[in-house]
């Protein structure tokens, strides 16, 4: 029999502590204006000290399940940046926050691509029948990681979580993720960088023992640009579908920028693109299941439309994949 992964339920949690650009104009030299302008955003939550990545994860993990209806899931994907220490991985402590004793549990790193990476995985596994269901999270806590003296860095980013859970099911079904194409070049990798815990001699000029997030906006802003639209026209070829057949445009909430310049060079209107940027700022692994979530809450996304998820990220990576949106469970 040949099976297929999905998408049965999706959830989002965001920490209560809202941070308004307001906030922000007050710790540096920026404006509620500049930040619209040039991200798109108005706020974003920020974790309070104590809560952790897999305390979002578990968090938006029992929501999803919870909108399916299940208890069990028998493998559990994390995608994070900031998990909860570098060694063990955070998934198996999602698990066991989530009750799933003895699931399999592993983490995948590939930043803001990160959960399209977990996805892949994830679905691989439910379609060689490895996995019956599979929770699918995309957890950070950025604001952990970031320069208290940075207002590059200090006014993007947000913490949150979103999950997805995936099921068994049969080729052709809504729901069923049709194509997924991921990629990355090493050569990228000082774009976006936390070098403190790195080895090795090749730390640049931050330092080896430099632990807040560094970025090289302007150049992460054009491959991001170029990366998620190739991606985006790569699962559009494999699937023989136009641009025109996009319902939404689900890209990594990066910049608004970035994601007008994306519609802009596939030629696809740009309401077509779904925003929760401005709620919540760039939560890297978390950014598209929140965004998914965000979609569906708000009814948006409505079972047969054809919706693409792409992103780029560290590494550098990027990627895309292709679905038609189920219908959804709605608590
Ligand atoms: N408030 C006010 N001014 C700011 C600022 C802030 N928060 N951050 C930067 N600036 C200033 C810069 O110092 C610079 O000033 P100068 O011209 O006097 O030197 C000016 O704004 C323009 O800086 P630049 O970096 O060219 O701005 P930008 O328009 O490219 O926007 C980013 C900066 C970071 C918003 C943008 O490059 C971006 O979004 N990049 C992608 C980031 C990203 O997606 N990262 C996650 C990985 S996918």
């Amino acid at each position: 029999m040949i099976r297929t992964a999905v998408v049965a339920a999706v959830a989002g949690h965001l920490p209560p502590r809202v941070v308004t650009n307001h906030d922000l104009a007050l710790r540096f030299d920026t404006t509620d204006e500049w930040i619209r302008a040039r991200t798109g955003i108005a706020r974003r939550h920020h974790v309070d000290p104590g809560t952790t990545t897999s305390d979002l994860a578990a968090r938006a993990g029992r929501r999803a399940l919870e909108n399916a209806g299940e208890e069990q899931a028998d493998l559990v994907v994390v995608a994070t940046t900031t998990p909860d220490r570098p060694c063990p991985a955070t998934a198996p402590t999602v698990a066991t926050k989530l009750g799933l004793t003895g699931v399999a549990a592993y983490d995948v790193s590939a930043v803001c691509t990160g959960f399209l990476y977990a996805l892949h995985t994830a679905a691989t596994a439910v379609q060689a029948g490895a996995a019956r269901r599979a929770l699918v999270i995309g957890a950070e806590t950025f604001s952990t990681l970031l320069d208290p003296s940075d207002r590059t860095t200090g006014v993007i980013f947000g913490d949150g979580a979103g999950a997805v859970l995936l099921r068994a099911g049969e080729p052709g079904e809504p729901g069923s993720l049709e194509s997924v194409h991921l990629g990355s070049d090493g050569t990228m990798a000082d774009l976006i960088t936390v070098r403190g815990r790195a080895a090795g001699p090749d730390h640049g000029d931050a330092g080896p023992d430099d632990p807040y997030f560094r970025m090289q906006g302007p150049q992460v802003f054009g491959a991001a640009v170029r990366h998620m639209t190739q991606s985006t026209r790569n699962v559009l070829d494999e699937l023989g579908w136009s641009v025109a057949d996009i319902d939404h445009l689900i890209g990594h909430q990066a910049n608004n920028r970035i994601l007008h310049a994306v519609t802009e060079r596939l030629g696809l209107p740009a309401q077509r693109a779904l925003v929760n940027i401005d709620r919540v700022g760039n939560t890297a692994a978390a950014s598209i299941p929140l965004a998914m979530a965000h979609g569906h809450d708000t009814g948006r996304l409505r079972k047969g439309q054809r919706v693409v998820l792409t992103a780029f990220g560290g590494g550098a990576t990027w990627g895309a994949a292709a679905l038609t949106w189920p219908d959804l469970p709605r608590l």
